[in-house]
């Protein structure tokens, strides 16, 4: 039975772990258990009885709530604070009642005096090892409540320990860096302000034991990431009583949510796992989960594109990209994309966006004449909107100023040239809705690329009893804008692009399909994005271009071995190509089609980091362990040095595979390693068969 409940203990287990909570005789709801699955239930351990806090110390400071409101003498991170209308700002929330539903488990509490209750959900994601949490917030009051913090969910590793903290830093140009660092007393909080995911962070987190470290392949990991497109929060709060928290969720920061009587909100999710089989296999529970519950094609196999932005940028017209189109279909492009500068008045980046028909001296019949002629090639046709924006010079701005998010007594700060559409507003969603689907319509277009190349200032918006949830309601009108869209749509493969990875999380791929993970595409630069990036997502959403950057220094194959360890793109100006180029492009592309069902939707291990020195490995095995790709690369390193073996993972262990000419069993391969020799700059790619 997945969910053991009792009147006062509950218990979630999953195919190896198991999450345990328990009321203990004070009223308190407390954590007890996350981690492997234990034999018996009599095995978990019931919540503590606890009275000796001093006058100094609340009651939180010793026990583990398991959904902590501001309330009391409480002076650790709560999930929820809340101001009633008569000005009171605690919420004492007492347990109510609790029922199971399929492999979904509902905790529901209630504010001791006020019409407010709590519903925790807890749904257990079985064979993915995966627990899902969200709260629903119900005031069933005739008086308004004003929530100022709703958190997800609070994570409760094993206390008594000292944890080190995994996360995903970076910057623009430089997404996904691999950060850690051990956690000792007090909060380390990671967010974002940006009213997106952001470059800077993603809601994700890993924590180990820091004085037994896990690795790629062993040691315990508790991970947990955020579904959420907009402003997020992560408090990491290390108590000196021995006990680390993790909580996520919304942002509380200029945060408000106002619920009239008989309104509720629901939180985003909050996804946790525990693996007892380091980093590699938390990953792998989440790549598993995204790509079978999470995107809309699921595990339907991407094609290998061409984007024409690095060769044409804004300079677009037919004959030009006919140009282009001629030369990838002839090297095997499947999806030929027009990026932008191809819509009404788009010459640079300071007009036009708002304005979305083709730009008439550009494409003066339309673009249909040359999607007929991308498909007359055999490639599908892919477009490049960026629905949110709109430049002052468009005739969207000038019909409509209103539309932006602005303060109206502040000056309107510009970045790129653009301001952001105010899309927690129905009408300016149901314009954009209205003008996207004929665009849809009217075009066969198989592709989007969805981008957003701004954060936002100036968070202002008028009429509105709470103007501060703007933060939310705009994601909110984005997912209602780009669902509809899909609903309507649903042929349409969706990229999510926010200048490179400012919006990749697992709420917006319930809407793309794949991500544009960075604007950085040199090569060395990108192996560490990558492998970052594959912390969280599937190689199935990792869209990847072979550009010119780094063709000074990196061979095309390094290059494009680089791209093909994710979904292959080519973004380079293909008439500085030459035959060879083209004629090497060709055969590689040949070579990614006949194992890209392996890379797409095969179990990823990271064999060696490409943050921890020169020589990185990276490898994909088909679910029945019958087929692999590896990839190694080799960035600068003085010569002569002799490559350490590469040891093998995921195959069976007692199956034979072939390598070269030695054959050895799974177990070999994984124990002895496969030695390799590469120069500097040099990569390979290989491709494994069971004997
Ligand atoms: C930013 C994206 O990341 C690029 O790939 C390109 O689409 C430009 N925007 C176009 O403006």
């Amino acid at each position: 039975m997945p969910i053991l409940t009792t009147p006062t203990t509950w218990i979630l287990e999953t195919a190896n772990t198991a999450y345990a909570f328990g009321l203990n005789s004070q009223g308190f709801l407390l954590h007890t258990y996350w981690g492997q699955k234990l034999p018996r239930a009599e095995d978990y351990p019931l919540a503590s009885e606890f009275t000796g806090w001093s006058s100094f110390n609340g009651a939180t400071d010793v026990y583990t709530e398991e959904f902590p409101a501001y309330a009391g003498s409480k002076y650790t991170e709560p999930c929820l604070k809340t101001t009633f209308a008569d000005g009171v700002r605690d919420t004492v929330l007492v347990f109510d009642s609790s029922e199971v539903l399929d492999s979904e488990l509902r905790i529901v509490l209630r504010d001791s005096y006020y019409p407010l209750t709590i519903t925790l959900h807890y749904k257990i994601h079985v064979e993915y090892d995966l627990l899902e949490r969200f709260v629903t917030v119900q005031n069933s009051g005739d008086t308004p409540v004003t929530l100022e913090r709703l958190f997800s969910a609070q994570w409760h590793p094993p206390a008594h320990r000292q944890y080190r903290l995994s996360h995903l830093a970076g910057a623009w140009f430089k997404e996904t860096q691999m950060h850690r660092e051990v956690l000792d007393s007090g909060t380390k909080v990671l967010e974002s302000r940006r009213i997106t995911t952001s470059h800077q962070n993603n809601p994700w987190f890993a924590l180990d034991n820091a004085l037994q470290p896990a690795t790629e392949s062993t040691g315990e990991v508790w991970f947990g990431v955020l579904a959420w497109s907009g402003n997020w929060k992560l408090t990491a709060e290390s108590m000196i009583y021995q006990q680390t928290r993790v909580s996520i969720g919304l942002n509380d920061w200029d945060f408000a949510l106002r619920l009239e009587g008989g309104q509720s909100f629901t939180s985003p999710s909050s996804l946790g796992g525990y693996s007892s089989a380091g980093f590699g296999a938390a990953s792998r529970a989440l790549h598993h989960y995204v790509r079978e519950e999470v995107l809309p094609h699921k595990h339907q196999l991407r094609k290998v594109l061409y984007n024409s932005w690095e060769a044409t940028t804004f300079d677009v017209n037919e004959p030009d990209q006919v140009k282009l189109a001629e030369i990838a279909a002839e090297m095997g492009v499947e999806l030929f994309v027009l990026d932008d500068g191809w819509f009404h008045g788009r010459n640079l980046d300071n007009a036009a966006l708002g304005d979305w028909w083709a730009d008439e001296k550009k494409f003066p019949n339309g673009l249909n004449p040359l999607i007929e002629k991308v498909n007359a090639l055999g490639m599908d046709f892919g477009l490049w909107l960026e629905p949110e924006m709109v430049n002052a010079d468009s005739d969207l701005y000038r019909a409509h100023p209103d539309w932006v998010i602005h303060f109206p007594t502040r000056e309107r700060t510009e970045a790129r040239n653009q301001m952001i559409l105010n899309l927690a507003r129905g009408d300016v969603q149901d314009y954009l809705i209205d003008l996207l689907d004929k665009l849809l319509s009217q075009h066969n277009i198989a592709f989007i690329k969805w981008d957003m190349n701004r954060n936002v200032s100036e968070p202002g918006w008028q009429n509105v009893l709470e103007p501060k949830e703007i933060w939310v309601r705009y994601v909110e009108g984005v997912y209602r804008l780009w669902g509809t869209l899909r609903e309507r749509h649903p042929n349409v493969i969706w990229q999510s692009c926010s200048g490179g990875g400012g919006r990749a999380d697992l709420g917006i791929l319930h809407f793309a399909d794949q991500v544009w993970i960075s604007d950085m595409t040199e090569p060395t630069m990108r192996l560490r994005i990558q492998e970052g990036y594959s912390q969280i997502f599937p190689a199935n959403t990792m869209e990847a271009w072979v550009t010119d950057m780094g063709a000074k220094h990196l061979p095309l194959e390094f290059r494009f071995h680089v791209t093909m360890a994710g979904l292959l793109g080519i973004g380079a100006n293909l008439h500085h190509w030459n035959d060879q180029d083209r004629a090497l492009a060709k055969k590689l592309i040949l070579e990614y089609k006949a194992v890209r069902q392996i890379i797409q939707n095969g179990q990823q291990y990271r064999l060696r980091s490409a943050f921890e020195g020169f020589f990185s490995s990276v490898m994909y095995v088909s679910p029945d362990q019958s087929e692999a790709v590896l990839f190694a690369f080799r960035t600068h390193a003085p010569d002569p040095v002799l490559l350490p073996p590469i040891h093998l993972a995921g195959l069976a262990p007692t199956a034979l595979y072939k390598i070269g000419e030695t054959i050895r069993s799974g177990l070999a391969w994984q124990q002895i390693g496969l030695e390799i020799r590469l120069t500097d700059f040099s990569s390979l790619m290989l491709h494994i068969s069971r004997v």
